[in-house]
């Protein structure tokens, strides 16, 4: 049986237009006007809707160990999560611990992922390089079909890698073609400062971004950038947060190096007066890096990146943890869980605040959102409305207007970061490889009917500056 959307409004990365799409066996088959319904055919009126191609969030956290903790959200509601929010591939970070081979983490992970029910890949983050890794990272790529690596650059103590890993890292990567993407602060001065505010009895979560201001996360970014080009390596910043890392990225683009950036919707939209909330009610903000303070020049400088293509992606860094868990970090605001929820708001908070407040067009968006993730990361079957594609679709309702909340989003944060915040605009339909998982009031999900997407090396060392 087959599906009919007729009478919507396409849009892609390139253009808009009307036409009708015909799915079949969860692949685009047809797209063209007036097409005509075959027997059993599912048809969808789309009248003044947008048909997008389904949003791919890069950077996601679901049941991820981390801070003694692990986070709320597992791959089947995390990614239902996403559903009703347009998400229909999700890119999560598959972890290493410290004495496992990069193989043996795949194989965990996959045993979590399989109850995912939408599509989902991994990059992979190194934790623990050592002798064995590069011909680990060869299998990673060529084997398992996962062809980006993770490093964090902060963390000290747990995830973070040191300079020497670093450069071995992005030697390996750019022999494999596979791009390196980096959580950029520079985690020995954090772990000084967390120390000396410590010391001083600054224990609130309000002391958490002035741990990690953002000339800690500019000096990593460059740093990375430069390692990154010593190799030739193709190197993706995640979660870019202030004027100093775009402007790095900035140079290394403007001097030819191919290189990407990625922010995400709190970066753009919240700043650092969330931390002062009453009853431990910042804690819920605690992310790395830190929401930043307003009227800097940090806002500006990521909106500017988005529509001036110094930006390449707006992720989310969907990493829920409940109030209860937050709780660890009382007395000691080093100890709360990062991070927060993010997956369900991105298509919403990107409409409402960069197509509807002028910022860029909707094209644009669905490059950020869609089509950007997936040339990036080699998901060669997503990313765009066209024949021969996954038949990965959202209809969005432009009209009308509705208020984020803790009490309607379906991750399992007790809060919501963006809470109050009035959005215009809804997903109607949320369309995975020809199913509809979300109908615009309720999921519809399957628990493990996504798939892991498997993607090929394209990053192959870009005029390194050590010849290998
Ligand atoms: O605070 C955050 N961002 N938590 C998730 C882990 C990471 O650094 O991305
Ligand atoms: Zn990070
Ligand atoms: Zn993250």
């Amino acid at each position: 049986m087959g599906l009919i959307i007729r009478n919507g409004e396409i849009v892609t990365a390139a253009e808009r237009f009307h036409a009708d799409v015909r799915v079949e066996g969860g692949t685009i088959a047809e797209i063209g006007t007036r097409l005509e319904p075959r027997t059993g055919d599912e048809t969808i009126d789309a009248a003044g809707q947008y048909v997008l191609p389904g949003f791919i969030d890069p950077h996601v956290h679901m049941e991820l160990p981390f801070m003694g903790t692990v986070s709320a959200d597992d791959f089947e509601g995390g990614g239902a999560s996403g559903a009703a929010g347009g998400v229909t591939t999700f890119i999560d970070f598959c972890m290493q611990d410290k004495g496992e081979t990069l193989p043996a983490a795949v194989a965990r992970w996959h045993a979590k992922a399989a109850k995912a029910c939408i599509d989902y890949s991994y990059h992979m983050s190194i934790t623990d390089f050592g002798p064995g890794t590069p011909a680990e990272m060869r299998e990673v790529v060529e084997t398992h079909g996962i062809s980006s690596f993770k490093v964090f650059m902060a963390y000290k103590g747990a995830l973070m890698v040191d300079d020497g890993q670093l450069y071995r890292i992005m030697q390996e990567a750019a022999k494999l073609g596979a791009v390196v993407t980096v959580h950029a602060e520079n985690g020995d001065a954090i772990w000084h400062l967390q120390r000396e505010l410590l010391a001083k009895g600054c224990t609130g979560p309000q002391f958490h971004p002035v741990s990690r201001p953002s000339l800690v996360e500019g000096e990593a970014t460059e740093r990375a950038l430069m390692m990154a080009r010593l190799h030739g390596t193709t190197a993706y910043i995640v979660h870019m947060t202030c004027k100093e890392s775009v402007h790095a990225l900035e140079r290394a683009k403007l001097a030819g190096q191919r290189c990407y950036g990625e922010t995400c919707p709190q970066y753009l939209l919240l700043d650092d007066t969330v931390f002062e909330k009453p009853d431990f009610g910042g804690s819920a903000y605690v992310m790395s890096p830190p929401i930043r303070p307003g009227h800097v020049g940090h806002h500006d400088a990521l909106w500017n990146g988005l529509s001036n293509r110094m930006l390449d992606t707006v992720g989310t860094d969907h990493c829920p943890f409940t109030h209860a868990q937050k709780l660890a970090g009382q007395g000691d605001f080093t100890r709360i869980p990062n991070g927060a929820a993010g997956i369900e708001d991105r298509l919403a908070l990107l409409y409402t605040y960069g197509v509807r407040a002028g910022r860029f067009d909707l094209s644009r968006m669905v490059e950020l959102g869609s089509t950007g993730p997936a040339r990036i990361f080699g998901l060669s079957r997503k990313g765009s409305v066209a024949v021969g594609m996954d038949a990965d679709l959202v209809l969005f309702d432009p009209s009308g207007e509705r208020t984020l909340s803790a009490k309607t989003h379906h991750s399992k944060a007790d809060r919501c970061i963006f809470e109050g915040h009035k959005v215009s605009g809804r997903v109607a339909r949320t369309i995975s490889n020809g199913r509809t998982v979300w109908d615009g009031r309720q999921l519809t999900t399957t628990r493990g009917a996504g798939r892991f997407i498997t993607r090929k090396p394209t990053h192959f060392a870009h005029h390194p500056e050590v010849k290998p």
